[in-house]
């Protein structure tokens, strides 16, 4: 049974990774599972210098999901090298790196910097941040913006490039065509969803940011419809996420188009959730006698 995928250049054992921030970096997890059995880990989000993020609370639950507005904390490129790779790179898994800056010059400057370390799986770059430098706009929701990120980034690595796009746009087809057109090898849908909850006694929002982004089980029928959107416009190869938390949500979508699928919100509460994926996938696929993983992906019946 052949469960190997390729994301870009980059050859993954199976397809299942763990989602960026929901995962630390890596070593948190070591002693609650068996890393070198995921397909991938990728990161907490990095950009040039080390980040505080936001004042608590950061996280809240709602029904069948979460808010958080961490502010993207991270210890910059510097400070990973130094705490956190030397664990990373003893790993037989990839590790994938998300990155993200306030610039366009920015997010290719840390391209720049972790092309130049070696050992790097691929680079996940999180567009769902704000441009300082044009009035805040989020990257991943102007097209031009998205398109000179993954072109600058294209620029300045090797390495497969990852657009983590955001669920927050009329039309993901556009989007999705865009950082193809500039060079992305493969996207990931999706980030989170803009969300907020009030306490009502005290009207004050739950959250000391205010708003935060909405993730966990209440998103995946939305994010398998980005999917799905997404898989009609680009032929490179989409990771699925939102809301995984068995093999069954990782099935759905693999066969709206993802080649690849993301456990995120789950590993707070089931750490061991990717491997349940890993090994609900191969039962799924010895049932049904599909021998190869590659088979499923896109492979939804609409009639149409
Ligand atoms: C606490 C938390 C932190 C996150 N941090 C990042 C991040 O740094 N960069 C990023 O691209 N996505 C980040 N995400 C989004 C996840 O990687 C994922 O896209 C999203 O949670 C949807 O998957 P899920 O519903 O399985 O959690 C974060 C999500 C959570 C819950």
């Amino acid at each position: 049974m052949k469960l190997s995928v390729q994301i870009g250049k980059l050859k993954l054992q199976n397809p299942v990774m763990v989602a960026s921030g929901t995962f630390g970096y890596g070593a948190e997890y070591a002693q609650l599972l068996d890393l070198n059995k995921l397909g991938a880990i990728v990161v907490k989000g990095i950009r040039l210098e080390p980040v505080r993020g936001n004042p608590t609370p950061r996280t809240v639950e709602v029904a069948s999901g979460l808010i958080n507005a961490i502010g993207l904390q991270g210890p910059g490129v510097d400070g990973f090298i130094k705490k956190y790779w030397p664990f990373l790179k003893t790993l037989k898994v990839p590790t994938i790196i998300n990155i993200w800056g306030t610039t366009v010059e920015e997010y290719a400057e840390v391209a720049r910097r972790f092309d130049a370390l070696g050992g790097v799986g691929a680079l996940e770059l999180n567009v769902s941040c704000p441009n300082i430098k044009e009035g805040g706009a989020q990257f991943g929701t102007d097209l031009k913006l998205l398109a000179q990120v993954v072109a600058a980034c294209r620029k300045a690595t090797k390495l497969p490039l990852i657009t983590k796009m955001s669920p927050n746009v009329v039309n993901i087809a556009p989007f999705a065509r865009a950082a193809e057109d500039a060079g992305s090898d493969a996207l990931a849908v999706t980030n989170s969803y803009p969300a907020m909850a009030i306490d009502i006694e005290t009207r004050k929002p739950k959250l000391a940011n205010v708003t935060g982004g909405l993730t966990g089980p209440c998103l995946k029928p939305i994010a398998v419809k980005l999917v799905w959107d997404a898989a009609q416009a680009v032929t490179m190869p989409i990771i699925g996420m939102g809301g995984i938390q068995n093999a069954a949500d990782a099935l759905e979508f693999m066969i709206a188009g993802a080649s690849a699928v993301a456990v995120g919100t789950a590993n707070f509460y089931e750490p061991q959730t990717a491997l349940q994926v890993i090994a609900g996938l191969r039962e799924f696929m010895q049932k049904k006698n599909i021998n190869d993983v590659r088979k499923l992906s896109g492979s939804v019946q609409t009639g149409k």
